[in-house]
């Protein structure tokens, strides 16, 4: 995969022009929390290149942003989330992909025939911050299927695999039928995992997720993730990430035979600037 592409565009917001001045203030300020840090901790050259072949590694290994997604962005959403008008924003995580199939009405993410994992329908509605419904407003998915595992990014899954887009209907409601994913492990072995085991972690797994960007033109984009209420790791999440309003209602699917499980959450977008 295109690594730069893919930082680029994973937001899928026009690049903006970084503003020069911000970028000299935080970046010396950066510069100087570094210095401070390495003078506290008398860092050695020998200390300095391991650290620096670390950060290296991450990304020749593929790991991508993962390194920086578990210690760091749910801090920059929380950030993000302090004042906000609408519904909290969630880590993307390291495996978004632009370009995911655009679904028809009944919506059911692409999955193989024999796809494993109990039936789940996500299910909500899209309003503005004055309750307005939004209709065409799109819910842009992904999730891992039942082995914990991402298409595209993953070995011997189907392209786009549990990823897809949808749209709100003319009441602002969206249903799309998927699978129940499962906790999420991240590598072990890569760099990020033996710096995690270095730190004494006392597991690798996120709890269930399921990852959504919702756009629509007059309004903000909206990254975020949804935990189920009472799942394993929701309390201890490697990447510590899970906040109590980023919680689905899960229930079972009533009416309906077999397995099937409904999670239901409501998105209030803020109006562009
Ligand atoms: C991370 C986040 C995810 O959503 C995921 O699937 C894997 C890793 C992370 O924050 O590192
Ligand atoms: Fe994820």
């Amino acid at each position: 995969m295109d690594t730069h592409a893919h930082t680029l565009l994973s937001k899928d917001v026009p690049s903006k022009t970084p503003d020069q001045q911000r970028v000299k203030t935080v970046v010396q300020d950066l510069h100087r929390v570094l210095l401070d840090f390495m003078e506290k901790h008398k860092i050695t050259h020998e200390e300095y290149r391991l650290a620096t072949g670390i950060l290296v590694n991450t990304v020749k290994s593929g790991e991508e942003s993962l390194l920086y997604d578990v210690f760091l962005e749910a801090k920059a959403t929380d950030i993000g989330n302090e004042g906000r008008a609408g519904s909290p924003e969630g880590i993307e995580g390291p495996f978004y992909l632009t370009g995911a199939p655009k679904l028809n009405a009944p919506h059911t993410l692409p999955q193989r025939p024999d796809e494993s994992g109990d039936v789940l329908y996500f299910i909500g509605r899209v309003t503005d911050t004055d309750g307005a419904p939004i209709a065409g407003a799109e819910l842009d998915l992904w999730q891992a299927d039942a082995k914990g595992q991402y298409s595209n990014i993953h070995p011997d899954i189907p392209d786009w695999n549990l990823r897809g887009r949808i749209e709100t209907d003319a009441e602002g409601y969206y249903e799309v039928r998927t699978i129940v994913p499962p906790p999420y492990e991240i590598p072990k072995d890569g760099p990020t995992g033996v710096l995690l085991t270095a730190l004494g972690t006392p597991h690798f797994f996120r709890p269930a997720h399921i990852h959504v960007i919702v756009r629509h033109a007059d309004h903000e984009p909206l990254i975020s993730q949804l935990y189920f209420r009472g799942g394993e790791y929701t309390d201890n999440d490697v990447a510590h990430a899970v906040r109590d309003n980023l919680f689905t209602t899960f229930e079972p699917r009533s009416g309906s035979d077999g397995k099937a499980y409904e999670a239901k959450y409501d998105f209030v977008l803020k109006p562009k600037r």
